[in-house]
This record gives C-alpha cells, sequence and structure tokens, in this order.
C-alpha cells in the first residue's frame, strides 16, 4: 500500500509512527523541506499545498492519498479525483469544509443541532444594528482560533474581521467537547469516548484534553451520536474531529469539524487500543477498522511557544518532565518558535483522572518552550 500525504506537519509526522509499523510506503508534500514529517517519510517532495503538479507528484504516485491539512487547492484534487485517482476524504468533503459557512448550512440541513448563524450581505450594516454579545467567523482558512472574533460589545468592534464572513451565535457553554468519530469506505462509523477541551484564555487556543470528559453518560452519550451524525451527514471518509459546545441551557450544538484527526484525539495514542492516526491511515487504505476503545483516562496538554518566544526552540525542564509517571513527551521538531505556536504536546495516563489531571498541571508548570531569540 502506498499512502499519500498532502501537508507534512505534525498530524502527518504522527501519521507515520503508523505508517511504519504498518509497511505502508509514504509520500509528503510540503512546501517546507524541514516540515516535521519531512524526514521521516519513505519520500518527500517540497512543493506547494497549491501547486498542481507538485500535488500530482504525490498523488499520482500512491494509491491513496490523504492531508494532514484542509487549507488545500480542492480544484486540483478534483481533477486528479476524476482521472480515477483515490484521495480520501474526497476533495468534495474538504470543500464542503473548507468554508465554514458551507458547513454550518449542511449541518443544519441534515437537522444537526449548531448555533443560530447568519451570513448578511452587508456585515457592516449588520454589526450596527445587532445586539451583543455574538461571535464573527471567517468563511475561510480560519485555524486555532484565528479567523474568530468573540464580539462582547461595541468596544469590541476593532477586532472585528474583514473578509468574508458570517455571524454566529454566542453560546455561553459549560464545556468543549470533542469526538473523534471514525467511518470507513463503507460508511461503517466508530468513534472514540467523548472528550473535553479547555481553552487558553489569552491565545483562544486548545491547551487541555480530557478523556474521558467530565460529563454524566447520558450527555456523553448524546454528544457521541450527534458526532457521528454529523460525520455520517458530510458522507466522508477517514477519521473527523468533531467540536461540541456544551451549553448551559442544555443544548449540545456541533461548533465545527476538522476532516482530519485532530489536536482533541492525540491522547488516543497512548490511551487506546487504535490511535486516531492508525484509525485514519486504515479508514482511508479500506482495511477493517480498529477498536477505539479507551485504555486509561488521560490528559493531553499542548505545549506552545512562550508568549515571547522566538528564533530556535529550548524545552527547558524536559528531563524533569520525563520523571513524571505515566508521562510521554511528542516533540514535533519545528526549527522556529514562535508565541502560542503548537511545538509538541504531553500525554498523561492515570488510572485516575484527577489525578491526571494533576500531573498534567505539573508537568505544564515543568515544561515551557522558549527560543533562542535568534531567527532563522
Ligand atoms: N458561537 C460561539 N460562542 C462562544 N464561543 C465560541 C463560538 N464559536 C467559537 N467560539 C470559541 O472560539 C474557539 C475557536 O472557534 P472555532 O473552533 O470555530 O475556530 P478555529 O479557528 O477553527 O479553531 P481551532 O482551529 O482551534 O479548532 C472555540 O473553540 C470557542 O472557544
Ligand atoms: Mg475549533
Amino acid at each position: 500500500m502506498k499512502l499519500g500525504i498532502l501537508g507534512g506537519g505534525q498530524l502527518a509526522r504522527m501519521m507515520l509512527y503508523k505508517t511504519m509499523r504498518l509497511g505502508i510506503h509514504t509520500t509528503v508534500l510540503d512546501p517546507s523541506p524541514d516540515a516535521p514529517a519531512a524526514h521521516f517519510a519513505d519520500r518527500f517532495v517540497c512543493g506547494s499545498l497549491s501547486d498542481p503538479a507538485a500535488i500530482e507528484a504525490v498523488v499520482g504516485a500512491s494509491d491513496v492519498s490523504t492531508y494532514d491539512i484542509e487549507h488545500i487547492d480542492t480544484e486540483a484534487l478534483l481533477v486528479l479525483e476524476n482521472r480515477g485517482m483515490r484521495i480520501l476524504p474526497s476533495p468534495a468533503v474538504l470543500r464542503a469544509i473548507q468554508d465554514k459557512l458551507n458547513q454550518k448550512q449542511m449541518l443544519e440541513k441534515a437537522g444537526l443541532p449548531v448555533p443560530e448563524f447568519t451570513a448578511p450581505e452587508d456585515p457592516e450594516g449588520f454589526l450596527n444594528k445587532t445586539p451583543f454579545p455574538l461571535v464573527q467567523k471567517s468563511r475561510f482558512g480560519g485555524y486555532d482560533g484565528r479567523g474568530v472574533a468573540v464580539l462582547k460589545g461595541r468596544q469590541d468592534l476593532k477586532s472585528r474581521l474583514q473578509g468574508p464572513c458570517f455571524f454566529e451565535e454566542y453560546i455561553d457553554f459549560s464545556a468543549e467537547l470533542a469526538v473523534m468519530v471514525a467511518r470507513d469506505r463503507n460508511g461503517k462509523v466508530l468513534s472514540y469516548p467523548v472528550t473535553e477541551m479547555v481553552f487558553d484564555a489569552q491565545a483562544n487556543i486548545c491547551d487541555t484534553i480530557i478523556a474521558p470528559a467530565r460529563v454524566d453518560a447520558e450527555t456523553a452519550e448524546k454528544a457521541r451520536v450527534i458526532a457521528e451524525r454529523a460525520v455520517t451527514a458530510l458522507n466522508g471518509t477517514g477519521v473527523f474531529g468533531v467540536e461540541l459546545f456544551l451549553a448551559r441551557d442544555g443544548r449540545i450544538l456541533v461548533n465545527e469539524i476538522a476532516p482530519r484527526p485532530h489536536n482533541s484525539g492525540h491522547y488516543t495514542i497512548e490511551a487506546a487500543v487504535t490511535c486516531q492516526f492508525e484509525q485514519h491511515i486504515r479508514a482511508v487504505c479500506g482495511y477493517p477498522l480498529g477498536s477505539a476503545e479507551l485504555l486509561s483516562p488521560a490528559v493531553m496538554i499542548n505545549l506552545l511557544g512562550e508568549r515571547d518566544a522566538s528564533g530556535g526552540p529550548v524545552y527547558e525542564g524536559y528531563e524533569q518532565a520525563l520523571a513524571v509517571p505515566g508521562l510521554s513527551i511528542h516533540l514535533y521538531g519545528k526549527k522556529e518558535v514562535k508565541p502560542f505556536r503548537k511545538m509538541g504536546h504531553i500525554t498523561i495516563l492515570d488510572k485516575n483522572r484527577d489525578a491526571a489531571l494533576e500531573k498534567a498541571g505539573l508537568a505544564r508548570a515543568l515544561l515551557k518552550v522558549r527560543g533562542t531569540g535568534k531567527h532563522g
């Protein structure tokens, strides 16, 4: 089996942990020769993710291709798919998801619960007369909270977004949940336990995942059913990260879907029978899905660049962190640190979830990603 991976970031790198064991030959495309996955693929193509020739060099040499990032030129992918090359999730699914507004509309049409939203033709005029709070989102290109503006009142209008956008009801939530859902080529779905995402308030970036989530069994079951229905509605093949809000008024709402392994599923590398990366590979390659059973409660924390970090990364407290029982470190090998950039992650397993959380707090205090202060 030859697998192509478009994008050589940390998700591709973690897929490679598993392709190596499964005996799958890989070709990775990324514009950076030092991308996290560049040195571990069987073959690396250095090129742009919007260059049709570079994409074809990977897809044409592979039995099936997938991606580690959703910001890829779908036109080029559709042309190759029409010529009989296999790309999963299909470019149509990717395209439907890339436009966050279209994604919301599809989910709503399929009867899934989503926050109320509107896409006025004149956003400026709309903002002049609408009550606050509300949330503005860019239709294209957002990630890690970029492309989302939470507008609590008029004073926040200076941080409003430019370009194509839509507006969404502000959800007062008690938790943000995420469910990883695998769907095979025959449409069979299998989901992982519901996890809880905790955000860094300053950077609006997810920094902790708690698995399983601290919610009652009924809520967890409901969230899982919604997530599975959402992925089925998209008709996607592969692993999908479904982000949900648990609103204080009791509603469970779909926030967004990522068409790939997801930050909220990194803990499965250590804590599940089959991790999300292997599951994704199995799904797109047409192999049977593996068990998604949880072996142990787990807490994952992202290793983000410190707020003033620049230059080459310096991992302070690395050895002390490794001494914490049940802790695993994953570094993504990025050559440059930036404030809040995802540089790696830590997973802590403990039979007791609260104990895992406590150790995660300890590890966070120990391990910091600073920079040499020099660029290049
Ligand atoms: N309608 C909403 N009400 C309240 N908070 C929201 C709403 N929409 C988004 N947020 C907050 O902003 C965060 C980022 O939003 P969203 O997931 O849509 O964007 P993103 O840039 O794709 O994020 P990421 O790449 O981190 O998943 C959410 O996780 C949530 O904390
Ligand atoms: Mg999100």
